[in-house]
C-alpha cells in the first residue's frame, strides 16, 4: 500500500513538470525580450542615445532609413527607404537581400518574432 502510494505521488509529480515546461515552451517572447536577446548588442531604443554599434532606434518608424546620427553604410544611406512595418518587416527577414551592401550581419527568419519585434519597435516611435 504505502510503495504505490509513493509511485502515484511521483507519476503526478512528473506529469505537473512536464506540463509546466510545455507551458512556458509555448509562451512566446515579448517583442521587448526578443529586442534584448537579438537587437540589443548592437541598437539602442532610447530616445537621444548614442548609437553603438548599429544605430539608435528610437522612433525608427516612419522615420527615413539612414537619419539617426550613426556612420551608415552608403548602401543604407542611399536606399531611399522610408521605414514602415512592411518595409521593417522585409528588411529583418533579409537586410542584405532588400539592400544589398548593408552592414547589418544579422536577420530574424522567424514571422511572428519579427513582428513581434516591430511592434515593439512602433511603440517607441
Ligand atoms: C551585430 C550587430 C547588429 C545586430 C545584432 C542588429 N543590427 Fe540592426 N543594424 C546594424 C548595423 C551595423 C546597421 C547599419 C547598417 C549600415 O549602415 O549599412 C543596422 C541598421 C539597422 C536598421 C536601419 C536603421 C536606420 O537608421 O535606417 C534597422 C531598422 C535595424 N538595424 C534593426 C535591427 C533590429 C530590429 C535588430 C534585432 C532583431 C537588429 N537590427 C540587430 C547592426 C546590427
Amino acid at each position: 500500500m504505502i510503495r504505490l502510494h509513493v509511485t502515484k505521488t511521483v507519476v503526478v509529480l512528473g506529469l505537473s513538470c512536464m506540463a509546466a515546461s510545455i507551458a512556458s515552451a509555448q509562451t512566446a517572447p515579448t517583442g521587448e525580450q526578443l529586442f534584448k536577446q537579438r537587437c540589443q548588442a548592437c541598437h539602442t531604443i532610447a530616445p537621444g542615445a548614442k548609437g553603438m554599434m548599429g544605430p539608435n532606434l528610437a522612433g525608427i518608424v516612419g522615420a527615413k532609413a539612414g537619419s539617426s546620427a550613426y556612420a551608415y553604410s552608403p548602401a543604407l544611406k542611399g536606399s531611399g527607404i522610408t521605414w514602415d512595418k512592411q518595409k521593417l518587416d522585409q528588411y529583418l527577414a533579409g537586410p542584405s537581400k532588400m539592400i544589398p551592401g548593408v552592414r547589418m550581419p544579422m536577420s530574424v527568419p522567424d514571422a511572428a518574432q519579427r513582428q513581434a519585434i516591430i511592434a515593439f519597435l512602433a511603440a517607441h516611435s
